[in-house]
């Protein structure tokens, strides 16, 4: 069997890894991959976007199962286009694949399905916009319609804040054509989770619960970043939740987007906010999360192709996952300087001393190999990736590894998991 996965970071390389150890022991390319997936997978040199030259090469090779890693070639119509052709492919249509491409198309069935979210107005003119900020109370969220690269959402805590980033969006156009409808929203209290689910149409089986790290420093300060960590299973995600969440995210919009005529397959990735009303949707995307897959991937417990041919074919069932009991914590070590500028090509030494801890996997995001050496090449370089047999426990070992890999000027969170323990 050969399988093709599209994408470079470290959601793509977690998924090689997990796909590579599939009892089908597949054939697996990465288009265009990293250092990481080059040493499991064969890297194609096609850019994730180039969706002509990605259905040239499966014209020729035939994969039976192809993977798509990031938003841009879903909202591009990548789904559609393979489909037509015959082959099999994991993810959601074009049509879908606005629950992600335009925040607006998806608050709108959001609202009109009933699922919790975020009081908010769209605009697209520039003095309505600031006229309405002007009679709200703060703190308050501007967000960018389009795909921005995760940068399209400012939160505002003043007037003149909100001011700033209407007029960024709608006047400056600081984010092109993705900014030239904005939401206003209301700011949401709580504390976040992701939850992702496999559907092939009409099943959903919901994945075990992560939370992410945006913020680049510890105790959740400074910029926000791609993500600066990860760990599963999430212990505000009580178990009293699942059932909310399944019909009230899950259920709620596949049967909205059934009744405008489309069907969800594909994973679906639901930002929540949990807070004292419960759960209330941020974002979806159309997409596995990075860096939640680093640490959803190693606690499944067999095969994961199966499941993923069977959201390809609308035969689904809950049974298809099984999880592993053990916890997974996910420290990304970035260049300096990131998640504003800095410099690549640093020698990256201790990968493999690293995966000599207990349980221990180092995914590859921004690296490549220069000269025979593993060197950097992006913001975010490595996502090291540990199990234990708790949540302190992985965090321990995760530390462990953490501490063999060095590189000039890198840097990375010390706190990853630590809201977890203090809940606990
Ligand atoms: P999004 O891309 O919509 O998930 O937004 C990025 C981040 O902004 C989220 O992960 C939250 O941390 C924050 N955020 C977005 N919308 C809201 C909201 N309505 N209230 C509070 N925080 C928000
Ligand atoms: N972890 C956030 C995302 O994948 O969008």
């Amino acid at each position: 069997m050969k399988i093709l996965v599209i994408g470079e970071g470290g959601r793509e390389h977690a998924l090689v890894w997990k796909l590579s150890k599939d009892s089908c022991k597949a054939r697996i390319f990465c288009a265009p991959g990293n250092a990481g997936t080059a040493g499991i997978a064969t890297n194609l040199a096609i850019k994730s976007d180039d969706v002509s030259g990605l259905l040239a090469w499966a014209k020729t090779n035939k994969p039976e199962l192809t993977v798509v890693g990031p938003e841009a070639p879903l909202c591009a119509g990548i789904v559609d286009i393979f489909s037509k052709e015959g082959f099999r492919v994991f993810g959601p249509s074009r049509a879908a694949a606005q629950m992600e491409g335009s925040k607006v198309f998806s608050k709108d069935v959001m609202d009109a399905g009933g699922v919790p979210t975020a009081a908010s107005q769209s605009f697209t003119s520039s003095k309505e916009a600031l006229k309405y900020v002007r009679s709200q109370s703060f703190p308050l969220v501007i967000k960018a319609e389009g795909l921005a690269a995760g940068k399209g959402v400012v939160i505002c805590n003043t007037e003149t804040e909100a001011e700033a980033a209407v007029q960024d969006m709608l006047e400056k156009k600081v984010f092109g054509g993705a900014g030239e409808r904005i939401l206003v929203e209301e700011f949401l209290e709580g504390e976040e989770a992701s939850i992702l689910a496999l559907i092939d149409g009409k099943t959903v089986v919901m994945l075990a619960s992560a939370q992410d790290h945006k913020r680049v420093f510890d105790n959740d300060q400074g910029l926000n970043t791609g993500g600066m960590g990860a760990y599963s299973p999430a212990p505000v995600v009580t178990d009293d939740l699942w059932p909310v969440i399944r019909r009230d995210v899950f259920e709620r919009t596949l049967a909205e987007l059934k009744k405008r005529g489309i069907t969800y397959k594909g994973v679906l990735y639901a930002g929540l906010m949990i807070g004292k009303k419960g759960p209330r949707v941020l974002e979806f995307n159309c997409r596995f999360g990075d860096p939640e897959t680093q640490v959803i991937l190693p606690r499944i417990d067999g095969d994961l192709v199966p499941a993923l041919l069977a959201c390809v074919d609308g035969t689904l069932s809950e049974k298809m996952i099984k999880w592993r009991r053990e916890a997974c914590v996910c420290v990304v070590m970035a260049s300096g300087g990131y998640p504003g500028a800095y410099e690549k090509g640093k020698v990256i030494n201790g990968i493999a001393e690293a995966e000599e801890i207990n349980g221990a996997t180092v995914f590859h995001a921004g690296t490549k190999v220069d000269n025979g050496k593993v060197v950097t090449s992006g913001g975010r370089v490595l996502g090291v990736t540990a199990l234990g047999s708790d949540l302190p426990a992985a965090i321990g070992n995760v530390y462990k590894a953490v501490a063999r890999i060095t590189f000039d000027q890198v840097h990375f969170r010390k706190d990853i998991a630590a809201k977890a323990l203090r809940r606990n």
